[in-house]
């Protein structure tokens, strides 16, 4: 296969097949045992599966395509709709909830145009709601990619979100 060809097209960008090796063949040794691995370095890749990568990735693992799918969607973690560079897991849990966080939920929204499992037309945000992430007494809380933001206010919003490309 020529350099140019070894791409497959994918949604938000394409697709490079020497990544998907590097992480099939050199990371996790097309061993099928490590499907939920493999999935996980491929979200990490790309922010979500892209399903031309499952399809590249059955026969290199002997693994259905249908069955690769029903672990894809089984799991909560992974996600098969292109998402943001960066990932806003706002949390709406109980001690969130009444020290604002709806109201910061809303700040978001306005600024970014974006509902809860959205994302701007320009990759930049996914936002995403959740029930508690562990720091409570933070609360409220948004959590950008793996950076805890707490005790947030609506008018620190825009001031976080100017942190991300
Ligand atoms: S309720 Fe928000 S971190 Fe626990």
């Amino acid at each position: 296969m020529s350099e140019a060809a070894a791409t497959l097209s994918g949604p938000v960008e394409e697709i490079d097949i020497r990544e998907l090796d590097d992480i099939i063949e050199n990371q996790f040794g097309n061993d099928k045992e490590n499907l939920i691995m493999i999935l996980q370095a491929i979200q990490r890749r790309y922010n979500y599966l892209p399903r031309p990568a499952l399809t590249y990735l059955a026969p290199k693992i002997g693994v259905p395509f249908s069955k690769i799918y029903g672990v894809a969607t089984f799991y909560a973690t992974f996600s098969l709709e292109p998402r943001g560079r960066n990932i806003i897991s706002i949390c709406l849990g109980t001690a969130c909830h009444v020290r604002g966080g709806e109201r910061i939920r809303e700040r978001i929204t306005d600024s970014l145009k974006i509902k809860d499992g959205e994302t701007t037309p320009d990759g930049r945000f996914t936002l995403e709601s959740v029930r508690c992430i562990g720091c409570c007494s933070l609360g409220p809380v948004i959590k950008i990619n793996e950076d805890m933001h707490g005790r947030i206010g609506t008018d620190e919003v825009e001031k976080v979100l100017n942190q991300y490309e």
